[in-house]
């Protein structure tokens, strides 16, 4: 299990994988490396992959953020400790705001980026904050089953609630606050990075129109819609969700 010292925060991550071409893996509210298991497996074979858990989540130290610039920093923090240089920035719902405003921050520790059911927006529904302030369990069942499509495998669903009843509830919370207060819609062309957005077609924690507005607002970016697939997209369908991830850590002729 290896953990870097971050500002004075054990950060736990995942490494598989080996090569020129790094693959940083960032998870969502509540979430931790486990959401990503089916890409450390599975695309070791073509780059060094390495997935993190942030402050207060999986087996971090610390107490979680509710700033997607203080989760930023944290992983500027992670990728110095572990003399990554250079990466190909991937995040998932939260993850990916952290990870479009890293790209904003520090474009040239980037050698690709991926935004995987996320948006440059993400208001969060009040049920959402209701819910898990009066029943912590209650709300993290409402979200886990609006997080897939409806005909994902109820053992999907189980694992989903069970990790994420693993954070803390202020944690998650200061996650939702984080991406509630979240919004770079304007700022988007300003990202120079070579970006994909994967988005499942049935996601309605962050529909396909944030996708859409990510490709049409960032310059060059490729939108690969994921069918039958709701918000954890790289869970449901890890297969497609890969061969996209493949195409773009595999791009002839780009050392990434
Ligand atoms: N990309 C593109 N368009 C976006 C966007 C994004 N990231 N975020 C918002 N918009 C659009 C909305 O679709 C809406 O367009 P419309 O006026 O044509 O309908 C407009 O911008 C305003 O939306 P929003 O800022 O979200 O405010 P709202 O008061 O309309 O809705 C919610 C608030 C919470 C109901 C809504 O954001 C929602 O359903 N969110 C998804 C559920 C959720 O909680 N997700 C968790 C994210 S971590």
């Amino acid at each position: 299990m290896p953990t870097v010292v971050v500002s004075g925060i054990p950060i736990h991550y995942e490494l598989t994988g080996s090569g020129p071409t790094c693959l940083c893996l960032v998870h969502g509210a509540g979430g931790s490396t486990g959401v990503w298991v089916r890409q450390l497996e599975e695309l070791a074979d073509i780059a060094q992959i390495v997935a993190l858990d942030l402050p207060g989540h999986g087996q971090s130290g610390g107490r979680g953020c509710d700033r997607i610039e203080d989760y930023v920093k944290v992983v500027r923090g992670f990728l110095d400790a572990t003399g990554l240089v250079k990466v190909v920035l991937c995040g998932h719902s939260m993850g990916g705001a952290v990870a479009q405003a890293f790209a904003l921050a520090h474009p040239g520790r980037l050698a690709g980026l991926v935004l995987v059911g996320t948006g440059a927006r993400l208001r969060v529904l009040p049920k959402i904050f209701e819910l898990l302030e009066r029943d912590y369990p209650e709300g993290v069942r409402f979200i886990s089953r609006l997080a897939v499509s409806p005909g994902a495998p109820e053992v999907l669903v189980e694992s989903l609630i069970s990790q994420t009843l693993n954070t803390p509830r202020p944690v998650l919370l200061g996650d939702f606050r984080a991406c509630d207060a979240f919004d770079v819609m304007a700022r988007l062309r300003e990202i120079p990075t070579p970006t994909l957005v994967i988005c499942g077609t049935h996601d309605q924690l962050t529909p396909p129109k944030y996708a859409q507005f990510l490709q049409h607002h960032i310059a060059g970016a490729r939108l690969e819609l994921i069918a039958e697939a709701g918000h954890y997209v790289q869970l449901e369908r890890p297969d497609e969700t890969n061969v996209a991830l493949r195409e773009l850590l595999t791009a002839p002729g780009e050392k990434r």
